[in-house]
């Protein structure tokens, strides 16, 4: 293992995640671990050249006052406390406080700052073969950015020992599947099944027109059909995912309630037993992002835009039929073309169309049509908890407007929704 680690002792705090994140930017790897950690638990860290106990304003949790364990007191590592309780108090002011702070990791605790991706992908490949030896893995390959940059790695570390399943729901963004298999079945050479379900799919969403329920079938079909090819596959032992820090934060920790259940492929059967491969667990999303791209993945596979699970079927709003759903993915297109052409894809956080299920009278060629029309959303966030429109430029609305009336086959109306979040939602459904 080649990076030194400082291990953040949660004692209630609400800032573990920022305080991670800190030490990183300082280049040098940081973990969060629980306040009970035992001395196995801790020993079997790699490379812990200091501790930092965080207990934020307090230390008490429900009520109870809680410390670190033993273990942690008695492992001879450096400890420094960062709360208003422990002897060092955390220092108040920005400085002052990033000035204690890089004194403990590079004076008192030696630390090297050898935390980059190289090291990191370096060790990772080093644990996976470890952990899988000459075992098989299973990965569902969805193309989005952590499955991919999954993918990537784990092709790197055990190259056909894992098989990738990418089922095509019908409901991806105009290109996508294709894409999966151009990078991974061709240039990266991964075993890897294509499955095209989106008949299947579509049958099962016909005449569906709640979100809700449009949504657990989505869900629901995905795991069958992922499992139907798991079934078909001999000596597979390993399941990857693609979780990443934030997942396992806020599946609740010790001290934090969970802000949401966490699972990635989840709900598969409980005779399909396979021991989990999660090589990203210990990143935050722009880590993941710098990782695909120091392994070579495409750019606008790495840094693309936020897209739900449930896909297009949650902006073809209502029941879901063959011809809006295909107006929806021609004019998505469009924008997301438009918008890099002028460079806004990386300046906007999310932007899609959205297809309601009603019509409008229009006239097209001296004749009367009653034909969909098309809602395009650009939205700035930070957390997709709230969410402010984007004042895009008029020319490249009208432009894209124009395209999409002119190109995409059964639309004669463009809307922009100004609407933020809340009172709206990002999407539609
Ligand atoms: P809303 O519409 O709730 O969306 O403001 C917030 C963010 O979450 C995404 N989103 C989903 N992601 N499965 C997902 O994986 C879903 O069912 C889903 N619904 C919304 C949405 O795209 C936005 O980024």
């Amino acid at each position: 293992m080649q990076q030194d680690m400082i291990v953040i002792i949660d004692l209630g705090s609400e800032e573990n995640a920022s305080l991670a994140r800190e030490i990183r930017a300082l280049g040098v790897y940081s973990e969060i671990h629980p306040h009970d950690i035992t001395k196995d638990a801790l020993a079997a860290l790699p490379n812990v050249k200091g501790i930092i106990l965080n207990g934020g304003a307090n230390r008490v949790v429900d009520g109870v006052e809680i410390d670190a364990s033993e273990a942690v007191y008695s492992s001879g590592i450096p400890t420094i406390a960062f709360d208003h309780k422990g002897a060092d108090a955390m220092p108040s002011g920005e400085d002052e406080r990033k000035k204690v702070l890089s004194d403990f990791i590079f004076n008192t605790c030696k630390a090297q700052a050898n935390w980059n991706m190289e090291n990191f992908i370096n060790d990772q490949i080093e644990l996976v073969r470890r952990q899988v030896g000459d075992g098989k893995v299973l990965l569902a390959l969805s193309g989005g950015v952590d499955s991919s940059v999954v993918a990537a790695l784990l092709i790197k570390a055990i190259g056909d020992k894992l098989t990738c399943v990418h089922v095509n729901h019908g409901l991806l963004r105009k290109g996508e599947p294709e894409q999966v298999v151009e990078v991974f079945g061709k240039e990266l050479g991964a075993n890897l099944v294509y499955v095209d379900a989106t008949d299947r799919f579509l049958d099962k969403l016909a005449g569906v027109a709640d979100s809700e329920r449009k949504r657990k079938i989505i869900g629901a079909e995905f795991i069958r059909v992922f499992e139907e090819e798991a079934r078909k596959l001999d000596g597979i032992s390993f399941l990857a995912q693609g979780t990443i820090y934030p997942d396992i934060i806020e599946s609740g920790t010790k001290t934090a309630k969970a802000v949401k259940a966490h699972h990635n492929v989840g709900g598969l059967p409980d005779d399909l037993q396979f021991e989990l491969v999660e090589p990203l667990k210990m990143l935050f999303k722009d880590e993941v992002r710098a990782c695909g791209a120091a392994l070579g993945l495409p750019d606008n596979m790495v840094y693309r835009q936020p897209f739900p699970g449930p896909g297009l079927g949650v902006r073809c709003l209502g029941a879901i039929t063959r011809d809006r759903l295909e107006a929806v993915r021609e004019s998505d297109a469009i924008l997301r073309e438009e918008f890099a052409k002028n460079g806004l894809a990386g300046k906007v956080w999310q932007y899609f169309t959205a297809i309601p299920d009603f019509r409008s009278v229009g006239v097209r060629d001296n004749a009367r049509c009653y034909d969909w029309p098309v809602i395009i959303r650009a939205v700035n966030t930070v957390d997709a908890m709230t969410a402010s429109i984007e004042e895009i430029d008029y020319a490249v609305l009208h432009k894209v407007t124009n395209r999409i009336l002119a190109e995409v086959k059964g639309v004669n109306r463009v809307l922009y929704d100004l609407s933020p979040k809340p009172v709206a939602t990002i999407e539609w459904e």
